[in-house]
């Protein structure tokens, strides 16, 4: 077992990480001091999945469970699924010392860190992360978060869980265009902070595409140890963190701007990590040598590369004026500096980022 420690003083918590761990969550579980109840949210897709070895620990560890089910899909991160959430969870009557347990990729982990940072003021969150995506990033560093009509992920809180709890078999049954998307998270750590792991993704496409455990197990530890110390530099987000958002300015508006139907969110990201560093390298501040190994790695893990022609940029920057990261109409980018270190650079001009936006 693999554990990574995320420093945060009296809210530190363990990323377990291993194969075929799900098993042994209630075991993990009874070394806290949560009261009879825990309550499990997940979607009827990883709950028809994983539910029987997951609900059969905890419940052989003394736990009463209840068992809340909101339906698959983005649209469900939502205020009136939060309303059911706390329904099942008064009928219930969980109580203070009770704890949520998070069974899903992003969406359930949103959700239920949410709900647990929410109800009766706050009560303990359990991650159990079944996409890459989740267990590379969402699962761990605290943001919960429903969407809005107006905005996603606009209504949220910072609440870190008690422990993040990584099975990498659960990644077997993921599809794999779900598998490929998470990657691009992945790809933004090696760009970020760390050539080595970088140089990894180069050299070993076909034993990650092939699902080899061990590389696996490298690719989301060194990712999860990078979170961890990112996070616990600055929880808030009021610096250091902002760098996680590379590929985001422009991922986020390819989102807004085709209705979250087109792309995943890797793949959206995929394509803002590569107009980005071609934006970066326009400003003068990388080589285009390593712009060309970005590009190459975003391609070799089957991710889109160019923005599709019925984009229209002047609607994209629209969308980058309105994200949450843009303060007082600032546009804030992470621009890579070269393979492993970024720099936060504020004060681009709308005009320079319509030409990286071009397809060249
Ligand atoms: P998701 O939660 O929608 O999961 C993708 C699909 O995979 C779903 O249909 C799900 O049912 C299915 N699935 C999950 N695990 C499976 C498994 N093991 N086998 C088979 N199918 C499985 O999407 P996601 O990409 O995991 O997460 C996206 C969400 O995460 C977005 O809402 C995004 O805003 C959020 N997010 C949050 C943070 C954060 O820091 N909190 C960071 C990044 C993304
Ligand atoms: N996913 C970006 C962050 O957690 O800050």
């Amino acid at each position: 077992m693999r554990k990574i420690r995320v420093d945060l003083g009296e809210r530190s918590y363990n990323i377990v990480i291993d194969n075929n761990i799900l098993k042994e969550i209630g075991t993990a579980l009874s070394k806290f001091e949560f009261s009879g109840k825990i309550g499990l949210i997940s979607n009827p897709t990883v709950y028809n999945l994983y539910v029987g070895v997951l609900s059969e620990s905890i419940r052989a560890s003394g736990f009463d469970l209840v068992e809340i089910i909101i339906p698959d899909g983005e649209e469900y991160k939502s205020l009136s699924s939060m309303q059911d959430i706390y329904g099942e969870l008064l009928k219930a009557k969980l109580d203070r010392i009770s704890a949520l347990v998070a069974l899903g990729g992003g969406v359930i982990g949103d959700i239920t860190g949410f709900a647990a940072s929410t109800y009766m003021r706050g009560i303990a969150c359990v991650q159990v992360p079944t996409t890459l995506l989740a267990q590379v990033d969402s699962s761990v560093g605290g943001k919960t978060g429903v969407n809005h009509q107006l905005g996603k992920n606009m209504i949220g809180t910072f609440w870190q869980p008690e422990i993040v709890w990584v099975d990498i078999d659960t990644l077997m049954t993921l599809p794999r265009r779900e598998f490929l998307s998470g990657f691009a998270e992945v790809i933004k750590y090696g760009v970020i902070w760390d050539e080595d792991l970088f140089d990894f993704f180069e050299a070993n496409r076909d034993l990650i595409l092939d699902l080899d455990r061990d590389a696996l197990t490298y690719i989301i530890k060194r990712s999860c140890e990078i979170k961890s110390e990112v996070v616990s530099k600055d929880e808030r987000e009021s610096g250091l963190r902002a760098i996680l958002n590379y590929g985001h300015t422009i991922g986020h508006a390819i989102e807004t701007v085709t209705g979250y139907k087109k792309y995943l969110h890797g793949e959206a990201l995929a394509v803002g990590m590569h107009l980005e560093a071609r934006l970066s390298r326009m400003l003068g501040f990388i080589g285009a040598e390593q712009v060309e190994r970005i590009k190459a790695v975003i391609g070799l893990y089957e991710l889109p590369l160019e923005l599709p022609s019925e984009i229209d940029p002047g609607s994209l920057l629209e969308a980058m004026q309105l994200d949450k990261k843009t303060v007082a109409g600032e546009l804030k980018f992470i621009l890579p500096e070269r393979i492993g270190t970024v720099k936060i650079h504020s004060g681009v001009s709308p005009a320079e980022v319509k030409e990286a936006l071009k397809n060249i």
